[in-house]
């Protein structure tokens, strides 16, 4: 059964899906590097820099007040939207990235010699450097859980190598380069017996299914604000009250203090104490319109629709002789990665640009994966709301032509 949203309508309030590129329309299948903007969001910036821009939390005047006032509006939206217990334990970063390295590096206090943190093998690099770091710096191991074929998670072995050393897991909710959900509640259920912190990097769930931080129950949740319909240049780094107040400030200067003379500085509470600077003042205010545009399609929706388009996606390319799709299907969200028997990634990739068609092509971030499966990459197609079957069946029928010429 075909879902009721209105796809000729969404798209409509993207203004770069009109784009022609050699006499094609634009197909874009890389949603998980970045989705595409809608109008409120591009118009929402506009209109800061038009009518509001001023600087946040220190004018008493009028354009000042309002920033401030959209700005904590816009985490109180981000709040709601994963049903967060109080916004002050929402942080803005500059992405996912700054989120992970926030924590790894405001946390290292907990970390000692000879303690343990787990991530597993299927991780972007930036849950991966991070942590490899601070282990470095604390004389401390980084243990790795092994995956199956299929990107699955080998459960068994976590639960054998987790332990009282265990000071911290971090994890992806769905691995950006196969798409497979991880067991995040499984994996936080056995955290919770050792007392181990863990760190859900929800980059590739946040615009594709339901987030309740307060049912999932994670110490923090990362994710980046342009992988939602919203600007780039912003993160949020969703933490607990409680770790949160008793964690060292990680960046350090203006708006995360409380009083500075020369001998020493103390700090501002959360959320301050962790967004020292000026922030990006137009994008956090335009996210507020990102999350009003998922909101009115419904998280849920948008997930059954994008689920319809992965189903008819996989039933086209495994009709092909020669595909090989990676990662399983009962386990999969939003993204197909795959490879043609004998043709390099990149050049399906460029073949496909020649129509319209962008997809990534490459270790997506996340060589160790394509390292266990012994591949130089993928081709990854990646889907959001405005995506169509007609888009995928174009697709389709110019993967069948780039294979006849090989
Ligand atoms: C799972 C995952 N984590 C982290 C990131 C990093 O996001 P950003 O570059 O927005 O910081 C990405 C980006 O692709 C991702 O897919």
């Amino acid at each position: 059964m075909l879902s009721k949203i209105d796809i000729k309508r969404i798209r409509k309030k993207f203004p770069i899906l009109n784009t022609i590129i050699n006499n094609n329309k634009l197909i874009y299948f890389d949603n998980a590097a970045t989705t595409q903007k809608p109008n409120k969001v591009i118009n929402s910036i506009k209109n800061y820099y038009s009518n509001i821009n001023s600087n946040v939390h220190r004018g008493a005047y009028y354009l000042s007040n309002r920033a401030t006032e959209k700005m904590e509006f816009s985490r109180e939206k981000i709040k709601s939207f994963i049903n967060a217990k109080y916004s002050h334990e929402i942080i803005f970063t500059s992405g996912a990235t700054e989120s992970i390295n926030l924590i790894a590096n405001s946390i290292s206090y907990l970390i000692n010699k000879n303690d343990e943190i787990i991530i597993p093998y299927s991780e972007h690099h930036s849950n991966i450097i991070p942590w490899q770091i601070l282990c470095k710096k604390k004389k401390a191991l980084l243990k790795i859980i092994p995956i199956d074929y299929y990107g699955n998670l080998k459960f068994d072995y976590f639960k054998s190598i987790i332990s009282n050393k265990t000071k911290l897991i971090s994890l992806s909710h769905i691995t950006n380069a196969l798409g497979v959900i991880n067991p995040i509640n499984e994996i936080i259920y056995e955290a919770k017996k050792y007392n181990t912190l863990v760190l859900i990097d929800g980059s590739q769930a946040i615009s594709h299914i339901p987030i309740n931080i307060q049912k999932i129950n994670p110490d923090f949740y990362v994710f980046s604000i342009h992988k939602m319909y919203g600007p780039t240049g912003i993160g949020v780094l969703y933490g607990k009250e409680e770790i949160l107040n008793i964690s060292p400030p990680y960046k350090y200067g203006g708006e995360m203090i409380n009083k500075v003379t020369f001998k020493k500085a103390t700090y501002a509470n959360i959320p301050f104490k962790f967004e020292a600077g000026t922030p990006n003042i137009g994008g956090i205010l335009s996210t507020i319109d990102a999350i009003k545009f998922i909101e009115k399609i419904n998280i849920k929706n948008i997930k059954i629709y994008e689920d319809q388009i992965i189903n008819y996606t996989i039933k086209l390319l495994s009709s092909i002789e020669g595909i090989k799709i990676y990662g399983k299907n009962e386990n999969r969200s939003s993204i197909i990665s795959f490879n043609i028997k004998n043709i390099h990634p990149f050049d399906i990739g460029k073949l496909l640009d020649n129509f319209g068609i962008a997809v990534r092509t490459g270790n997506h971030c996340a060589q160790p994966i394509m390292d266990f499966l012994s591949i130089p990459g993928t081709i990854r197609i990646s889907f959001a709301i405005y995506n169509t079957f007609e888009e995928i069946y174009f697709f389709y029928k110019k993967i069948l032509k780039i294979k006849k010429i090989f």
